[in-house]
């Protein structure tokens, strides 16, 4: 691979995804399709990326991605006049290169290093000038076709282009081929949009090649599910349902528990040890990160966040969070950005937790939010807790020191700031600070009054 060249082409708007999103910018499992393909290619020699519908994006997401390396080349196709055109726009980036030219496109992402080695190797052996990579298709609609005589290739008809008994073939162009540099460009120049498309197909090259008497021949890949590409929204869930399935299998080969693979989706950027549990209906997204011994879900969706071990998180919605080891949260909590939890904490049902800390055994055990605040160690906050951080303008923080008891359904209006081994007694609103190991109640006294006979009403 050192003194090979990968061109990807991803110019294509993919008119068949409807979008206002370029096809190879939409994800599968958390990652796009250009970056799927890019990070196969790390071991060439230099890779070509051909730019084009809304380019700028294409460019952007790659250059932020893993993929991103001084390696990569953009070139732009400024009008998508066909994947022959497209690859013709590469040409100046690779000027001066003799040697082979994997060419691949930007919606194939499933395909592997491995197979890249292995087509490379074929094509050396072969002494071929072109090697496409081909596959048998159940459903072979959609397309190009593949016509052989022996084991040479003589051309590749496109679907639109196709009769009814060449469409009845089901060996297909899988889009990744290897040539020869000294054959390739030339080859380019002589084709034509004399098509159903009216576009300069790249697969015209192989009769072109054919006609000069070049050897072009085909390696057919099994695990067709490696070279499916993608051109609609069915072609991108069917992706995701087999991508996803090796990734689950790896998890669970690795020591994690996934009691229902079905309904379980973890994002490749995910990271979990072994013996943690993911129970069924759970969403794991992102740079999420997950400790030996927890147990996520039934019903949680957790999102660039980090979990420590034996931690327990059952029907909850957790973001950009820090949960310490041994806490237990849920059901039906909401954690949210900014928020670190420490070792044995709870929150417990209908409980909202905002950019806050939570210090060690401190319970949020119901019914409670809790934003911009600090608190200690070794509280308990009572069921219907509320601190009112917002004026409308500005958010405001609550601090509440360790051993504090809240009693339920208490206020803290804030900036307030609660002392040491304070008890507020249920119901209060409380607007001003609590010193230490002080007893605050701040609510109306009850008035029982009799009422007169006549006034009672239906007794
Ligand atoms: C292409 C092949 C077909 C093969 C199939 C495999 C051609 C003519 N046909 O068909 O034989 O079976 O892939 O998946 O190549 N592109 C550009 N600029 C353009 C047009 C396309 O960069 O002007 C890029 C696209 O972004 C895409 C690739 O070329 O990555 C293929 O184009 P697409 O329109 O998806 O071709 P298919 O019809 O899928
Ligand atoms: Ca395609």
């Amino acid at each position: 691979m050192k003194n090979t060249i990968a061109v990807v082409l991803a110019a294509g708007e993919g008119t068949r995804f409807k979008s206002g999103v370029p096809k190879v910018l939409h994800s599968i499992l958390g990652k796009t399709l250009i970056e799927r393909v890019g990070e196969k290619l790390k071991n060439f020699k230099k890779t070509v990326i051909v730019i084009g519908h809304k380019g700028d994006s294409v460019k952007d997401t790659v250059k932020k991605s893993t993929v991103g390396g001084k390696n990569i080349i953009f070139t732009l196709q400024k009008k998508q006049l066909g994947s022959g055109d497209a690859l013709k726009k590469a040409k100046g980036a690779i000027s001066g290169f003799s040697g082979n030219i994997v060419v691949l496109c930007g919606d194939t992402p499933l395909i592997k290093t491995d197979t890249l080695i292995k087509l490379l190797r074929f094509h050396k052996n072969e002494k071929a000038d072109c090697t496409v990579l081909t596959f048998e298709a159940d459903n072979p609609y959609g397309y190009g076709r593949v016509i052989k005589e022996g084991n040479r290739i003589e051309r590749i008809i496109e679907e639109k282009d196709a009769s009814a008994e060449i469409k009845k073939i089901k060996e297909v162009n899988s889009g990744i081929y290897v040539f020869s540099s000294r054959v390739l460009f030339p080859a380019l120049e002589k084709i034509s949009p004399n098509n159903a498309k009216k576009e300069y197909y790249l697969t015209d090259v192989i009769s072109v090649l054919n006609e000069k008497g070049s050897k072009i021949v085909g390696l057919k890949i099994k695990n067709y599910t490696e070279v499916i590409g993608i051109n609609n929204r069915i072609e991108l869930a069917a992706a995701e349902k087999i991508l996803r399935e090796e990734m689950l299998n790896k998890l669970m080969l690795s020591g994690v528990t996934i009691t229902d693979p079905q309904t379980t989706y973890i994002d490749e950027t995910v990271k979990i040890s072994n013996d943690a549990v993911i129970l069924p209906s759970t969403i794991i997204k992102k740079n999420t990160t997950i400790k030996s011994g927890s147990t996520i879900g039934p019903f949680a969706y957790i999102k660039d966040s980090k979990i420590g071990r034996d931690v327990e998180i059952r029907a909850s919605f957790i973001y950009g969070a820090d949960i310490g080891d041994g806490a237990k949260i849920g059901p039906f909590s909401h954690i949210r950005a900014g928020t670190k939890i420490h070792k044995n904490a709870r929150i417990g049902n209908f409980s909202e937790i905002k950019k806050s800390v939570i210090s060690e055994n401190t319970k949020i055990s119901h019914l409670s939010y809790i934003g911009d605040s600090f608190v200690g160690k070794d509280v308990n906050i009572g069921a219907g807790t509320i601190t009112c951080n917002y004026d409308g303008k500005l958010k405001h923080k609550t601090h509440i020191s360790e051993n504090v008891f809240v009693g339920s359904n208490t206020n803290f209006i804030a900036p307030v700031k609660i002392g040491k081994g304070a008890l507020i007694a249920a119901g209060s609103t409380i607007t001003e600070d609590v010193p230490e190991n002080t007893l605050s109640i701040a609510r109306a006294r009850q008035l029982n009054k009799t009422l007169k006979k006549k006034k009672r009403r239906g007794r």
